[in-house]
């Protein structure tokens, strides 16, 4: 039986990046009968980033509703709040002492962000260790996560054997899951899809937004509708490309490519694939965010399960450091 782990910081709602790249596959893994998952909303992360209180419940209640959008069974996976085991702080500090000053400093994602961001905290600096500890904690042995996050599994397996060798610890050493397909899923602008670059979809806009996010915000070039396009290098047909069967992308590509079918033919297939593609996840997340009650109330039975794991290994690492 394999244990999967994984987290989504709530800096805001999800968008089709994460959703394709992160919580989907994440929940294809944990809907398996031998796994056993953990499913959570890295919410200490975004204090990296938000600091205000009403934004941070309110994503945090976002991703919340987006995971169980997408299938997520609360029965089956322990599916919590980062900030409900706060043991994950205690473990943090023990692992900070595991982990050398260097290897943080390479960290690509503190490079990106520390460039972008105008508040660059020393959260942001130790990050990949609280991300460690998230994943050491509750003895994962697969982390499904897209490309960018690679790094910070390399990292995790570091201090996890370090912590191993030197004080003879137990801490199961994790392996990053990487879904080829959806692993890059392109912004409105041809870019890789995120928040912080202001290019993603929310597919959880009305109807009405979401058209307007499609036809205004995708870059398309100038190619008069009746000239053959390539369909390849556009992001309407990558993004399709994404959503749909293969016959159904098949058919888009060729259309494109014969002419006489133009970027607003091809936006309006996109529109009308994500619209209906995703309606039962838009309704379901509306009504839990019309509902946060039962969100609190189902987030507090995996807090209950996750902090039962989360003292097993703490005891271990206790132990190992003569506390
Ligand atoms: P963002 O870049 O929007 O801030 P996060 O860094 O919070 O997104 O990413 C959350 C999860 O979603 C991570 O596992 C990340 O790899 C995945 N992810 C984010 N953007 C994409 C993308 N464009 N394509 C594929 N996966 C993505
Ligand atoms: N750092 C991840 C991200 O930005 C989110 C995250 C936090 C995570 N803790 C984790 C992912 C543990 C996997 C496992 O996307």
């Amino acid at each position: 039986m394999a244990r999967i782990l994984t987290g989504i910081q709530s800096t805001g709602t999800p968008h089709l990046g994460n959703i394709l790249g992160a919580i989907r596959p994440a929940i294809a893994e944990s809907a398996l009968p031998a796994n056993d998952s953990f499913l959570f909303i890295a919410n200490w992360h975004t204090l990296t980033q938000i600091k205000q209180a009403e934004l941070m419940r309110e994503y945090t209640y976002s991703v919340a509703a987006c995971w169980l959008a997408f299938g997520l069974d609360p029965q089956k996976s322990t599916f919590y709040r980062q900030s409900d085991v706060p043991q994950v702080a205690e473990l943090t500090w023990y692992l900070n002492c595991f982990t050398p000053f260097p290897m943080l400093a390479n960290a690509h994602s503190f490079k990106d962000k520390s460039d972008r961001l105008s508040d660059v905290n020393a959260g942001l600096f130790s990050y990949p260790v609280l991300m460690a500890a998230d994943i050491l904690l509750y003895g994962a042995n697969v982390v499904p996560v897209g490309k960018d996050q690679v790094q910070h599994l390399e990292i995790t397996r570091d201090i996890a054997s370090t912590f191993n060798r030197l004080v003879g610890g137990s801490l199961v050493v994790p392996e990053a899951r990487l879904n080829k397909e959806t692993m890059y899923v392109p912004g409105t602008d041809g870019q890789k899809m995120s928040k912080s670059y202001g290019n993603y979809i929310n597919i959880f806009l009305s109807d009405k937004e979401l058209k307007e996010v499609i036809n205004k915000k995708i870059v398309t070039d100038a190619t008069p509708l009746e000239e053959p396009k390539d369909a390849e290098s556009s992001v309407v047909y990558q993004l399709y490309k994404l959503i749909v069967p293969s016959d159904r992308s098949a058919e888009m590509k060729s259309k494109l490519e014969a002419g006489g079918y133009g970027w607003g033919h091809a936006k309006k297939d996109l529109l009308e694939a994500l619209m209906e593609g995703y309606r039962t996840e838009r309704d379901t997340y509306n009504r839990y965010m019309n509902d946060k009650a039962e969100l609190d109330r189902l987030l507090a039975i995996g807090a209950q399960k996750a902090n039962a794991v989360a003292d097993q290994t703490l005891a271990m690492v206790r132990s190992c450091l003569g506390y």
